[in-house]
């Protein structure tokens, strides 16, 4: 055996941050020890990469005592004696074992996790942090916090599933923080006033939860609370409406039955009214049409970002390149399975001028890897949730040792 070949896997479920078993592997080789637990999503694409669950009595279903068995069974044996640096050979060997196009076989959440910590692992082999071990880049992302939840993530009838906040005008990461910080905790004392305390209970990914009809009283609520700050347009907007969730039978269920060109009319009204940069799944993940229509629309001064649509996926990203369907790319590496991967389809949207916006899941652990992947990958823009949960403010707490360990070297702002 070699210093840094890998000697054992071994996986076990751990909770997540709504407390349902998720995968956790830890990769042995030599004295290094690395260890990942995968997210998991509520409101996810089709198309995604498959997170196994045993559909068994076990957690009304929701076990992962298969994905953990196929880590200690199946893919420990067959990666042990490989070198734990070799991060493509080691993806491509699980990828080949699974024989699936989806991942169904061994489940991406086993498979994520293990490729996950391999990278833990090789970084510490290198001596390096995961960030720097993971690419060169240097640049600490805006963050995009999801203040105000609605869709499948809270109890409220708001149809748009987050409303973010993004502190483009802040110097540095820190400072982000700070700004966020504040305005959320502003917004917690003008939501108690205007809609009682019960809307200051938070939905999955942080942020307040209060009994709203329409997305323009969040964006009222924002905008007085960034306003009270002081911090005028130094911060922006931006939404994820996640509208594959309120999409049925060909209409969009949010204030109304909405065909595509409504909701598009919609879109451009309130990108009018208020300053909103960014617009994640504006549309169903089939919705073609509806992506390519809006980008056409507002894709010269808004980000219009793919989630659902393109699910980490390169070939779902290259039909839409060549229809200039939306102009960025949500990158959350659980939706394809591999570290690998993800960063080849980061890679590919870059190159296409597409951006990149690196994400966590409504069901995540304090586990920060999205972090260093951010600023490795520089992708000028990182969505983790409300200030608020540890499982949400753990990964930008993470960018901010990060930015403090670049000291000199450390730049922020979006891309
Ligand atoms: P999910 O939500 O993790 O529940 O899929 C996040 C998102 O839609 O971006
Ligand atoms: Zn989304």
């Amino acid at each position: 055996m070699e210093e840094f070949d890998i000697e054992n896997v071994r996986a076990r479920w751990v909770l997540d941050s709504r407390g349902n078993p998720t995968v956790e592997a830890e990769v042995f080789a030599g004295d290094i020890v690395g260890k990942a637990i995968v997210p998991s999503g509520a409101s996810k694409g089709k198309r995604e990469a498959v997170e196994l669950r045993d559909g068994e009595k076990a957690f009304h279903g929701k076990g992962v005592s298969k994905a953990v068995g196929n880590i200690n069974k199946i893919i420990a044996p067959a990666i042990k004696g490989m070198d734990v640096r070799e991060q493509a050979a080691i993806d491509k060997k699980m990828i080949e074992i699974d024989g699936t196009e989806n991942k169904s076989n061994l489940g991406a959440n086993a498979i994520l996790a293990v490729s996950l910590a391999c990278a833990r692992a090789a970084s510490a082999a290198a001596n390096k942090p995961l960030y720097e071990y993971l690419g060169d880049g240097k640049l600490l992302p805006v963050p995009f916090m999801n203040v105000i939840n609605g869709g499948e993530h809270a109890g409220n009838e708001l149809a748009i599933q987050e409303h973010m906040i993004a502190p483009v005008g802040a110097a540095t990461f820190r400072e982000a923080v700070q700004m966020c910080s504040e305005v959320y905790q502003t917004m917690k004392e003008l939501i108690k006033n205007r809609y009682g305390k019960n809307g200051i209970n938070v939905g999955d990914e942080g942020g307040f939860a209060p009994p709203l009809k329409s997305s323009e009283e969040a964006f009222e609520i924002i905008l007085d609370a960034i306003e009270e700050n002081g911090y005028g347009n130094k911060i922006k907007l931006a939404i994820d409406s996640a509208a594959t969730s309120f999409y049925e039978n060909g209409f969009y269920h949010m204030q109304g039955k909405l065909s595509t060109d409504d909701l598009l009319n919609f879109y451009e009204d309130i990108a009018g009214k208020y300053p909103i940069i960014l617009m994640e799944d504006p549309f169903a993940e089939d919705d073609w049409d509806g992506f390519v229509a809006i980008t056409e629309r507002l894709g010269n001064k808004i980000q219009i970002v793919g989630d659902d649509i393109f699910v980490t996926n390169k070939k779902l990203l290259e039909k839409g390149i060549e229809r200039r369907a939306a102009n960025a790319l949500l990158l959350k590496p659980n939706q394809i399975g591999t570290l690998t991967e993800s960063i080849e389809v980061a890679h590919y949207s870059f190159k296409n001028g597409y951006g990149v916006m690196v994400s966590h899941r409504s069901g995540d652990t304090c586990d920060s890897f999205i972090s260093d992947l951010a600023v490795a990958l520089a992708t000028g823009k990182i969505k983790s949730g409300a200030p608020c949960r540890a499982e949400r403010t753990e990964k930008y707490n993470r960018l901010m040792r990060i930015e403090e360990e670049l000291g000199e070297k450390a730049r922020y702002g979006i891309s």
